[in-house]
């Protein structure tokens, strides 16, 4: 059997008319950058995400820097990341000339320790924090009581990454909209996926929002009159049709993906892995589904992919030790937890049209593949 990580083809399938309709009628208004579309799509997400403002950009990296750069963050500021997530967590306020002070996270969730957090805030640093990027990563929350608290504490601004997370509630509020703004991303194989780049920031912050609208385009207050530094970070309209009809659907497919992981718990207890930790103040949508082995999850994924599986390592290395944050001066012992993740951690395939038989499969060859 052969089972890729995600199938978007199977989930597009069934839409395809409503998809199709979609398109051809920004194709006929030719109406193709922000606009009506991309506002109506703006509207739904409020309403979904219970929140102020969504505005449209053009990913979910951009969601980022765009977001710091509108809270005043500035080139030499620092910015708090967690050590263990994807690239652009780190890269986005690295691209505005800020500089990434990374955090451990915590073992059993992944997501950033504010422990960790708390002991840089306590020390002296090179260079002032100003902010942080909590990651609500693989689809759950990050502890963001505790994180809310710290940052009150240390005047931080709060820009969470709700890039893997959309959708997912923190004791009732949804990812991304509890600190200051929220970045989420749409690429193609998020729970909510456009059909290219497309992402967009959440924020209950009139004045926040009417800085973003400026700075998303081009610094423009009025048309040809720019009144900052903007950039050209718009969502086009295509996008947001696409993403408008699949929101529709984005409840249903996050049930699906919380019963196939509820099945692969159930069925891979007690084995010599670790399943997913879910704390009691978040709800988790399983953008992935980790598991943790104490031997070598390089070792462990390559078993599976001989076995037909598409099982991924997200991410070999934490960021600390990429080769990009060189400049930075971290060295391998700096965040042992995240090293450790980094070793351990290994996903299965989890997507809303995984089918039992296809489940069952991934199931039996990961209790062989345990030693
Ligand atoms: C945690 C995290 N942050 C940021 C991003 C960046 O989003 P995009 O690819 O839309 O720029 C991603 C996307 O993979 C992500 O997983």
């Amino acid at each position: 059997m052969k089972i890729p990580a995600l199938d978007l083809r199977k989930q597009i399938a069934p839409l395809r008319g409503e998809l199709d309709s979609a398109i051809k009628e920004v194709i006929d208004q030719a109406s193709f950058i922000l606009g009506e579309y991309v506002e109506r799509f703006e509207q739904h997400v409020c309403e979904y995400c219970r929140v102020k403002y969504a505005l449209g950009v053009s990913n979910g990296t951009d969601a980022l820097s765009l977001s710091l750069l509108a809270l005043g963050i500035k080139s030499g500021d620092g910015v708090i990341c967690p050590a263990f997530t994807y690239y652009a967590t780190a890269g986005a306020p690295a691209s505005i000339g800020a500089v990434p002070v990374f955090a451990d996270i915590d073992q059993d969730t992944y997501n950033i320790s504010v422990e960790s957090m708390e002991k840089i805030l306590a020390k002296k640093n090179k260079v002032k924090v100003k902010a942080v990027i909590p990651v609500h990563l693989y689809g759950q929350c990050a502890d963001m009581d505790g994180i809310m608290q710290l940052a009150a504490k240390y005047k931080l601004k709060v820009v969470e990454d709700a890039a893997q997370a959309f959708g997912a509630e923190f004791q009732g509020k949804k990812a991304g909209t509890i600190g200051d703004c929220g970045g989420v991303s749409f690429y193609p194989g998020k729970n909510l996926g456009a059909f290219g780049d497309a992402g967009a920031i959440l924020t209950n912050n009139k004045t926040l929002a009417e800085k973003l609208l400026i700075w998303r385009n081009q610094g423009n207050e009025n048309k040809y009159y720019h009144s900052v530094l903007g950039r050209n970070n718009r969502l086009d309209a295509i996008q947001a049709v696409v993403l408008d009809v699949k929101l529709r659907y984005l409840d249903e497919w996050n049930r699906k993906r919380q019963e196939v992981a509820r099945y692969y718990n159930e069925k891979l207890a007690g084995l010599a892995l670790k399943t997913p930790f879910v704390p009691g103040y978040t709800t988790h949508i399983y953008h992935q589904y980790t598991l943790r082995t104490s031997k070598s999850n390089k070792k462990f994924m390559d078993y599976l992919q001989g076995k037909g599986i598409d099982s991924r390592v997200f991410y070999p290395v934490p960021l600390h030790l990429q080769k990009c944050f060189k400049y930075l001066g971290y060295k391998r012992g700096d965040f042992p937890e995240a090293e450790k993740a980094a070793k351990q951690a290994f996903t299965l395939p989890i997507y809303p049209d995984l089918t039992r038989e296809e489940q069952d499969y991934i199931i039996q060859s990961v209790r062989e593949g345990v030693y």
